[in-house]
């Protein structure tokens, strides 16, 4: 785009993490605030007035007391369970085998997979979710058509081929040689094209044999600044078949890193159950992991110590897991994590939500130099939340005497209709 877009707003910023350093510290709130759009950038952000009178030819969009922020940053998704989102009464193994295996076979259908790549992100960018990190299936077409919708809209955007070479159906299967092969073929055609990052993506150990494993190690060694995304520790009785399944295994983290598949850009969606060795080594690694609230609700997994491993400095994202997961809205899982956290006897601050759905998330994708927060040179991928959507949430947030308390009923409560406006690479999507 071309020209400067002068959005006015109420704007929170963050100087720090809020799990390391106080909110009052971490967090600044203007409440006439605005943020200066060029080139597809924030090229500032401060108060209304000042901006406006060193910027008086720049075109003014006044979302009056709407909240502005950074795009949400939903960091493990499969898109290609859209359609089967919220789908009764199974646990894990159940769940994969009954909806979402006979799900993901329909995307050997290229038309199948632009079509739902499509529905995907209009339902995405409807929440405010400006970028996603995304499981597709094994079938290489299933790529194409998420990066190909992804690339189409402008959006930063994650995602690799779902790698499975047992304990899957005829049909989504492939080899330790085939992923090998498609991944890297994949990751030559689309890693850094635009806004777009390939992620190497064994789906987890129980469909992937040692030598799949091995040969996805291999690949991430020669593109080591790709992410590699995996599944840990979601479920006890998942744990216990990857003990039968890695009999030599001291535990379920040993079955990625015997194979090269611990290490910075590495991204571990849902590790729960996880053994004190398992903590020491990812953090040593610093490795990334993806809390998944609305999923281990839905799916019965269990809690996430998002506090404890937040303060303990792990590099933690916030992610739907849609269709494990309940929602696209990256609003109802900030409210997902919040409840869970009082399941785990700590209260997380909305500072803390919002911080995790944003920079938080970028951080553990390791984009958190592009996005993830409103502030000078980041790509502008921004959201206008109004903080009065709904008439449950307006009453309840006109009694507020801060931002937070004006904040958190949108966070409990909001949904769709909260996202007042979107902005992607400082395009208005409304
Ligand atoms: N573990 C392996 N695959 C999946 C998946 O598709 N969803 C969830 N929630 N867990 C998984
Ligand atoms: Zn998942």
């Amino acid at each position: 785009m071309t020209g400067k877009t002068l959005v006015l707003g109420q704007t929170l910023t963050f100087q720090a993490d809020p799990f390391h350093a106080p909110v009052e510290a971490a967090a600044r709130h203007d409440p006439a605030g605005a943020v200066l759009i060029e080139n597809g950038r924030i090229a500032a952000v401060g108060p209304a007035q000042a901006l406006r009178a060193d910027h008086p030819e720049a075109a003014v969009t006044d979302m009056g007391q709407a909240l502005l922020t950074a795009g949400f940053v939903d960091a493990h998704a499969h898109y290609p369970q859209t359609a089967i989102i919220a789908s009764w009464g199974k646990r894990l193994i159940d769940w994969l085998n009954t909806y979402t295996f006979p799900e993901e076979l329909r995307f050997a259908d290229p038309a199948y997979a632009a079509e739902i790549a499509a529905r995907y992100f209009d339902l995405t960018l409807a929440n405010g979710t400006t970028t996603v990190c995304s499981y597709c299936t094994i079938h290489p077409a299933s790529v194409d058509a998420f990066f190909a919708e992804a690339q189409s809209r402008g959006l930063r955007a994650v995602a690799g081929k779902t790698c499975m070479d047992r304990n899957a159906p005829e049909g989504l299967r492939d080899t330790a040689q085939s992923a090998y092969d498609d991944s890297k073929a994949l990751l030559e055609a689309w890693h850094g094209r635009d806004r777009l990052s390939y992620a190497i993506t064994p789906r987890f150990s129980p469909t992937s044999t040692p030598d799949q494993l091995a040969a996805m190690g291999a690949l991430w060694a020669e593109f080591p600044d790709c992410p590699m995304q995996t599944h840990l520790s979601e479920q006890t009785d998942e744990i216990v078949w990857v003990s039968e399944l890695f009999p030599d295994a001291r535990d379920y983290l040993d079955t990625y890193e015997a194979h090269g598949l611990v290490g910075p850009g590495a991204l571990f969606g849902h590790s729960i159950h996880l053994t004190d060795r398992e903590r020491a080594r990812l953090k040593e690694a610093d490795a990334a992991l993806v809390h998944c609230p609305t999923s281990n609700a839905f799916i019965g997994s269990g809690l996430f110590d998002m506090h404890g491993l937040g303060l303990d400095g792990h590099r933690i994202g916030l992610a739907t897991d849609t269709g494990g997961g309940s929602s696209f809205s990256m609003l109802r899982t900030m409210a997902a994590a919040y409840e869970i956290g009082q399941l785990n006897g700590a209260a997380l601050h909305p500072a803390q939500l919002l911080w995790l759905a944003t920079a938080g998330s970028a951080r553990a994708l390791r984009l958190d130099d592009r996005i993830g927060s409103l502030a000078t040179g980041m790509e502008a991928d921004i959201v206008a939340l109004n903080l009065a959507s709904t008439p449950a949430i307006a009453q309840r947030a006109a009694r507020a005497e801060d931002i937070w308390q004006a904040l958190f009923p949108t966070i409990m409560m909001g949904d769709d209709r909260a996202v007042a406006q979107v902005w992607v690479a400082g395009r208005a999507l409304h």
